[in-house]
């Protein structure tokens, strides 16, 4: 209900990616990528592996640069961005990259705290309550802070992850493929996680995927990259009923 009240009410695009184009040395991985994102929704980037998903959440959220084209985050040009206002931009999203692990040498809760300690003058106190709070909100435990990753299971992992991707408060958060490597009780149970975060923060979620239940559970819209660009975006029902025998074959989950 709330998140169906948010969508109806924020359709304002908070990103723009537009005529895209991507090289690396000689290999061209985008070549005219355009797509937009709305607030409030889970987006899902979704394409064959190697297609470019994670190199384009990298350039949207600024860890990698594209050779042509425009990407617009909540209004901000990403070309030729000063490197004060990339560093107040940044503070607006949260990222869980599939190699974003944790520490291993810090517990969950110094995890969670490392962006609060990086990025603001909290104290000590205050920083302890903010991270006692995150981590119930991702369903972990408080006596859970204690634990180093090491002690714990891939899904508390992903969800200390998250906690750590949300400490700063943002409004966007990019996730790349978070299911992956979960048993299926612990992918779903971190499917429920996103819902409920979105609904409770009106998160706006990025997320690349290869998990047909959690697309499927999960994503409002999607854009699906093939041959170097968006080949179909719309809404799940829009695009999972194209009658195209490589957007069939994807929805079917033997595309690899
Ligand atoms: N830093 C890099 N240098 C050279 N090639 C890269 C780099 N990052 C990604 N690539 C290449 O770009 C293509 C897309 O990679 P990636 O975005 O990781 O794909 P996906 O996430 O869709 O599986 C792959 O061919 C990959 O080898
Ligand atoms: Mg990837």
């Amino acid at each position: 209900m709330q998140s169906t009240l948010l969508k109806k009410k924020t359709q304002k695009t908070i990103i723009k990616v537009n005529g895209v184009k991507t090289v690396f040395d000689t290999r061209v991985v985008h070549d005219g990528l355009n797509l937009h994102i709305n607030e409030g929704e889970i987006y899902g980037l979704l394409g064959p592996s190697g297609c470019g998903k994670t190199t384009l959440l990298r350039e949207m959220v600024m860890l990698q640069k594209f050779d042509s084209g425009s990407i617009e985050i909540l209004g901000h040009d990403l070309s030729g961005i000063s490197m004060d206002a990339a560093q107040d931009l940044r503070k607006n999203w949260g990222v869980l990259f599939q190699s974003g692990a944790l520490f291993s040498s810090l517990n969950i809760a110094e995890n969670i705290a490392l962006p609060l300690e990086e990025y603001t003058d909290l104290s000590p106190k205050m920083i302890d309550e903010i991270v006692e709070f995150k981590i119930n909100l991702v369903g972990l435990k408080s006596s859970d802070a204690l634990l180093f990753p090491s002690q714990i299971s891939g899904g508390m992992k992903k969800k200390a992850g998250i906690a750590r991707a949300l400490a700063m408060d943002p409004k966007l958060l990019f996730l790349d493929e978070p299911t992956s490597g979960l048993d299926p009780i612990s992918a779903r149970d971190f499917d429920a996680l996103i819902l409920k975060l979105r609904s409770l923060l009106g998160l706006s979620i990025i997320m690349v995927s290869h998990d047909l239940q959690s697309i499927n559970d999960t994503l409002d819209r999607v854009a699906i990259i093939d041959n170097k660009k968006i080949a179909y975006e719309g809404t799940l029902d829009e695009v999972s009923s194209v009658d195209n025998a490589f957007i069939q074959t994807f929805f079917k989950g033997n595309y690899e």
